[in-house]
């Protein structure tokens, strides 16, 4: 059993509200939205307005995945705009940074999480761990959607895992990055929670389907 969070990052952005709307009916758990400035990645997507207008369409969840340099500078507004989940990466600023903007999020009410860069190894995340309530590992290099998934992340997914079930069985652990119709298993076997999907969900023929067959 896992949770589909589709990335709208492959969505068709002429007809976004469309796009999101069937989300909701094609049993989606929550929406993936990919937010990047274009100097933490090499791509720039979309920000808070965005994030404000998708809020007034759906009921889902919005799980907030910050690829911007700083984030504790913006944390704010993306809660205010209406995010449910807001993670920010730990490679984004210092230590001490990183731990304010936590505590901002849930100040703010909302959920907070981590998420951590393929080359970033699990010991990594050990100073935030107490304050997630959802860790997030790449398996592809952030940045872009349809990129290959790497299956090496695993060992990270299982590890960060084990640590939370001790520290906050409640916290998720959801992978974003080549997850497919193929990919799915093996990240459910190392204890992935929520599988993020992009391109997958968006060229299925039948979204329901791919959404059942991600849940199972
Ligand atoms: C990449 C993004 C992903 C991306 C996933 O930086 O964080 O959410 O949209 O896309 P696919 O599923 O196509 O790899
Ligand atoms: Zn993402």
């Amino acid at each position: 059993m896992a949770k589909i969070a589709p990335s709208i990052l492959s969505a068709d952005f002429v007809n976004l509200e469309r796009d999101i709307r069937a989300l909701g009916d094609n049993g989606a758990d929550f929406v993936h939205v990919d937010v990047m400035d274009g100097i933490f990645v090499p791509n720039i997507t979309i920000g808070i307005p965005v994030v404000a207008a998708i809020r007034k369409i759906t009921d889902l969840p919005l799980d907030v995945h910050l690829m911007i340099d700083r984030p504790v500078r913006y944390v704010e507004d993306f809660v205010k705009a209406g995010a449910d989940y807001l993670t920010i990466h730990i490679e984004a600023d210092q230590p001490q940074n990183t731990l304010e903007a936590l505590d901002k999020i849930h100040a703010l009410g909302c959920r907070a999480g981590i998420v951590l860069k393929p080359k970033t190894p699990a010991e990594a995340a050990i100073p935030y761990l107490e304050k997630c309530d959802m860790i997030l590992v790449m398996t592809v290099e952030p940045g872009f959607g349809g990129q290959k998934f790497m299956a090496d992340m695993m060992p990270k997914v299982a590890q960060l895992r084990e640590w939370m079930d001790d520290i906050n069985p409640d916290c998720m652990i959801e992978v974003d990055g080549g997850v497919d119709s193929v990919t799915h298993a093996t990240c459910k076997e190392a204890g992935a929670e929520v599988l993020v999907a992009g391109s997958a969900y968006f060229k299925a023929e039948d979204k329901a389907e791919f959404a059942k067959l991600i849940q199972s």
